[in-house]
């Protein structure tokens, strides 16, 4: 059987370690591996070739992903979907392993209902905001480029008792900013899933600083999109000298952990074992502590909730 994998929207690290798992799985289980390359694009334009070991040799230390990937408005359009149907059907392919976001899994539960394509999808994306999945693959190396960012931000922050408001990635989707904001101990953590109280937090952290707290960290999803309304909050009515750092593409790039290497490689084996046994068109999510298969119209009629033990963790502020 013939197998191919694509990368779909924002590239996120891990991708490459599961491209890697993917080639040497598949000839392990004896299917011969494709890529597609540059996502819905590649295939809409035909970089579609079949893959060999010494493709993936030396790249599981790498971020973003050697195959590339795409945002395609194309796509959405039959005539182009037709088009990416003929290339995968030139090529003998009828089975389809795609990595990517919300967005990806839905341009892939139209393209599998119209035509006679095998579809799995695996979460991989550092905004975390698939239903029924607790993890994505690059969440835990984004994560730890903002800790490591974050922590050293507070260094100034508490040198130059200052305030500092530092933007996260995530889009809509809160979890990145959330844990991160619990994790590295910030004061005041602003996602779109939450209504922060700012008159209370002005009282409280008010009544800090007249006891001695010196500096005042915020985090922010990009998705709350008050960044800049923050910072001049901050000093206004923390009488803080206040500086904005808007992390941005560090979160998505460098070299993956070992949690993710070690999800992907999982993620990977999954998705092959299940199209060998045609159970597909399903999305492989990781949900307290167990892998699971959801349904593709299951995962794209729901969104993504934040665990409330984590929001629990964020009520700081009574
Ligand atoms: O989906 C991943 C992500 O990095 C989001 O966190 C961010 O909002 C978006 O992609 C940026 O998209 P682009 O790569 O198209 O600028």
């Amino acid at each position: 059987m013939a197998i191919a994998i694509m990368c779909s929207g924002g590239d996120a690290p891990g991708m490459n370690p599961a491209i890697k798992r993917f080639v040497d799985y598949a000839y392990l289980k004896g299917n011969i591996p494709y890529f597609i390359y540059n996502g819905l694009e590649g295939m809409i334009d035909d970089e579609i070739k079949q893959a060999y070991h010494k493709d993936v040799s030396g790249i599981l230390h790498r971020g973003g992903a050697i195959i590339g990937s795409s945002r395609s408005k194309r796509f959405f359009e039959k005539k182009y979907r037709q088009k990416a149907y003929e290339n995968l059907k030139k090529n003998d392919i009828n089975s389809l392993i795609v990595l990517g976001g919300d967005g990806s899994f839905r341009a892939m539960d139209i393209f599998s209902k119209e035509f006679n394509i095998n579809f799995i999808g695996i979460p991989a994306t550092i905004d975390n905001d698939i239903a029924f999945n607790d993890y994505c693959i690059g969440v835990d190396t984004s994560l730890n480029v903002i800790r490591d960012a974050t922590d050293k931000i507070r260094d100034t922050a508490s040198t130059f008792k200052r305030g500092f408001v530092v933007e996260i990635m995530g889009r809509e989707c809160g979890y990145l900013c959330a844990t991160s904001a619990i994790a590295c101990g910030a004061e005041i953590c602003m996602i779109p899933e939450v209504n922060l109280d700012l008159n209370l937090a002005k009282i409280k952290l008010n009544k800090e600083i007249k006891n001695g707290r010196g500096y005042v960290l915020c985090l922010i999803s990009e998705g709350v999109n008050k960044t800049d309304f923050m910072v001049d909050w901050m000093s206004e009515n923390l009488g803080l000298e206040t500086r904005k750092s808007v992390l941005g593409y560090i979160q998505r790039g460098g070299n993956p952990t070992i949690t993710d290497r070690l999800m992907a490689f999982e993620f990977i084996v999954r998705a092959i074992d299940s199209l060998k046994i045609d159970d597909t068109n399903k999305v492989i999510v990781y949900k307290d502590g167990v892998f699971d298969k959801i349904n593709i119209n299951n995962i794209v009629s729901k969104p993504y909730q934040i665990k409330q033990n984590i929001l629990n963790m964020l009520n700081y502020i009574d």
